[in-house]
């Protein structure tokens, strides 16, 4: 059975559809994030600030290529995951590629105060740019669920509905 990827920009719900889902389906759920911070034992902000981006994409493809080969998984990737091609290939190789989206004004009133991911600390100029470049990758998938205005269990339901 294939696996389920969600990928997408951050905060469009990716961790928190994906631990849901993969409680309906009675699958395993499994997050990059949390993987690389496992392996690595930094968070993923402690990783960009002691040793830059470069560093963190290149764990990032190490847990990919790991969690590609498995199966029945729910796997919620980082915002940038999808953009490597060689991750992209890996992921729909044995999985769906559902793309979360949501406008970045959603994404920004979601995220509030609580915001430690390094590539939202800019200005809202920058993050727009990031969101804009990215929308062409996320399009990409095989399905496109927008979470702007949907709680969590709509979101799950409208997954299910699609596969
Ligand atoms: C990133 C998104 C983050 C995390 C890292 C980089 C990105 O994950 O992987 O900060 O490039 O968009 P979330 O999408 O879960 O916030």
């Amino acid at each position: 059975m294939r696996n389920i990827v969600l990928i997408g920009f951050m905060g469009t719900g990716k961790s928190t559809v994906g631990k849901r889902l993969a409680q309906s389906l009675a699958w395993d759920f499994v997050d990059t994030d949390y993987e690389i911070g496992a392996v690595t034992d930094l968070s993923v902000s402690e990783i960009f600030r002691r040793y830059g981006e470069t560093r963190f994409r290149s764990e990032e493809s190490i847990v990919v290529d790991r969690i590609s080969r498995q199966e029945r998984l729910v796997i919620a990737t980082g915002g940038g995951t999808a953009l490597n091609p060689a991750n992209w290939s890996a992921l729909a190789e044995n999985g769906v590629i559902i793309a979360l989206h949501a406008t970045l004004d959603a994404i920004l009133a979601r995220i509030g105060h609580k915001n430690d991911r390094p590539l939202l600390k800019g200005p809202k100029e920058a993050i727009e740019k990031l969101w804009i470049e990215r929308q062409k990758c996320y399009a990409q998938a095989d399905y496109i669920v927008d979470t702007s205005q949907k709680t969590v269990d709509e979101v799950v339901r409208e997954i299910l509905a699609l596969l």
